[in-house]
């Protein structure tokens, strides 16, 4: 049980996926994969459905398609990973199930992103099912026996419950789950809104000019950058606390040009953040424009991307049903043939 597998995955709730998604994980998905380990990439589906904003059904499927084929052009090969869609594999339902059955109410309820979001939905609308997430998630990673999951810092706490719940069960019943690790860098854990670098980049920002997305148009890309929030130091300084927009600056520079962001500081010695912005601009324009292309080719041929979804999909089950079994045995569901 010790050899190498790498699991992650990532909801299709929007139209493209997002810098910090891209810089804070799916890049590191893609050199993980290069570099041998055996990966295995989801598109959740089913973790997208939490909310009732999401509901659409014309929508999530676009988005499933649109999010299948972005991982691709960013250089997630699915000969070499194993890449499909998660409600193509009914195993990761059967096992949550399971596992709910060993989490505790207030374990669940202690989840800050549960209560970030059932905050916002107001509690008439909050789902049982944005509560049991953390536990869906938990059944994807334990469903491979992944012992390395790249994510950003916003899963630590996900992946905490994932550990717990697999050391529960291994010692309730048999041992049958790997614990697995969080794969979390600290240069790319988690980039902030453009407008608002307090708060996180994501899809639920307050800001519409805070975030930037791997399909936007090249010109409002170098636009929301070069109208970055920053502070009036007038120094480029590595300095999250009291710059945290130039840092930010200073940290996509680094994830495009893969150099330590803290090192890139003496490159703007006596230049202002003009400078800085343009090159960021620039830099990021130059990793985007060429994904979206492929994107957009890649969604011209939905019979290719059917053909690769199938294919991920059965290599998914070719794992995930033999560990799924051991688990049901373990339990005691009594097996038949
Ligand atoms: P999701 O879809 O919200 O985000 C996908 C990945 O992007 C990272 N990320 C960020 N990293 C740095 N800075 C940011 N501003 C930023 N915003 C997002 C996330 O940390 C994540 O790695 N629950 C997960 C999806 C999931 C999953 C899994 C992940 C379901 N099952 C199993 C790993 C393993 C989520 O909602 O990610």
């Amino acid at each position: 049980m010790s050899f190498q597998r790498v699991f992650s995955g990532i909801q299709p709730t929007a139209d493209s996926f997002h810098l910090g998604n891209y810089f804070g994980a799916l890049k590191h998905w893609v050199r993980i994969q290069n570099s041998g380990v055996e990966t295995v990439y989801a598109v959740v589906d089913l973790h997208s459905i939490t909310v009732e904003a999401q509901q659409d059904p014309k929508q999530l499927r676009r988005r499933t398609l649109v999010s299948y084929a972005q991982l691709i052009a960013m250089g997630v090969d699915p000969q070499k990973s194993v890449l499909f869609v998660q409600s193509h594999v009914p195993e990761h339902t059967q096992l949550a199930w399971v596992l709910q059955c060993i989490t505790g109410f207030g374990e669940a309820g202690r989840m800050t992103q549960f209560k970030d979001k059932s905050g916002k939905e107001g509690t008439d609308h909050t789902s049982v099912g944005l509560f049991t997430y953390p536990v869906l998630m938990a059944a994807d990673i334990l469903l491979y026996r992944a012992t390395g999951v790249p994510v950003g810092e916003d899963q630590r706490q996900h992946l905490e419950l994932t550990r717990d719940l697999a050391q529960r069960f291994n010692t309730r019943f048999k041992k049958t789950f790997i614990v697995p690790e969080p794969l979390i860098q600290k240069a790319t854990a988690k980039f902030v809104d453009l407008q608002n670098p307090t708060g996180k980049m994501s899809k639920s920002a307050q800001t519409d000019g805070g975030m930037i997305n791997v399909l936007d148009d090249p010109k409002q890309i170098s636009k929301r950058i070069k109208s970055a929030v920053t502070d009036n130091e007038g120094v480029v300084r590595f300095d999250r606390a009291n710059q945290p927009g130039v840092t930010n600056l200073l940290s996509i520079l680094g994830a495009v040009t893969g150099r330590d962001p803290e090192s890139l500081v003496a490159d703007y010695d006596g230049k202002g953040y003009g400078a800085l912005k343009g090159d960021v601009a620039d830099a990021v324009v130059g990793e985007f424009e060429p994904i979206a292309t492929r994107t957009r080719e890649l969604l011209d041929d939905p019979a290719e991307l059917e053909r690769l979804m199938a294919l991920g999909a059965g290599r998914a089950r070719d794992i995930a049903a033999p560990i799924l079994k051991a688990a049901y045995d373990a339990v005691g569901f009594v097996g038949i043939q």
